[in-house]
């Protein structure tokens, strides 16, 4: 196993302790931004979305201040909850329809929040260096995503249109 992935799994086993007898959605999404913004290098913004009817709205975040709203299928997070699938972006720059929230992200990953085969929101991460995330980081942030999904309640920031 490489140096990401005993990171990843670390942090898989801190966030276990952190969620420990908690199940308070808004606060276990915030310790999780909290924790990924301190312990993963280069990052410059990571925090949730969360989904109202056809839009995702601000959740929990570390980072400069950010757009509020953004309709499915908008940007790297819209195009991700779209899709129901992790989008990786080397160069935002290159990226269709990019929302830059700050001007200093070169690349980013977003990762959908799926519970039991709905969607919730999406975990986004932004970088001021060049294709900063690969297929590992990807990995193991949907691993720290199921692990807020399972061991927290996020329904009531949901509204999923249903
Ligand atoms: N860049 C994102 C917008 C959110 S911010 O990066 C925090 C996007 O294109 O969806």
């Amino acid at each position: 196993m490489d140096l990401k992935a005993v990171a990843y799994r670390e942090l898989h086993g801190q966030l276990t302790g952190l969620f420990a007898g908690e199940r308070n959605g808004l606060a276990n999404a915030a310790n999780l931004s909290a924790l990924l913004y301190e312990a993963l290098p280069n990052l410059n913004w990571a925090g949730f979305y969360f989904l109202q009817g056809r839009e995702l709205v601000l959740g929990p975040f570390q980072g400069k201040v950010a757009c509020v709203r953004i309709a499915l299928g908008q940007g790297v997070c819209g195009t991700a909850a779209a899709r129901r699938e992790t989008v990786i972006v080397e160069d935002v720059q290159a990226f269709p329809g990019h929302i830059a929230c700050d001007a200093a992200s070169r690349s980013e990953i977003v990762v959908p929040l799926l519970h039991k085969g709905q969607l919730l929101g999406v975990l986004d991460l932004d970088s001021p260096q060049l294709a900063r995330f690969d297929q590992e980081d990807g990995s193991g942030l949907n691993a720290l995503a199921a692990l807020l999904l399972e061991c927290s309640d996020l329904n009531r920031y949901v509204d999923s249109g249903g």
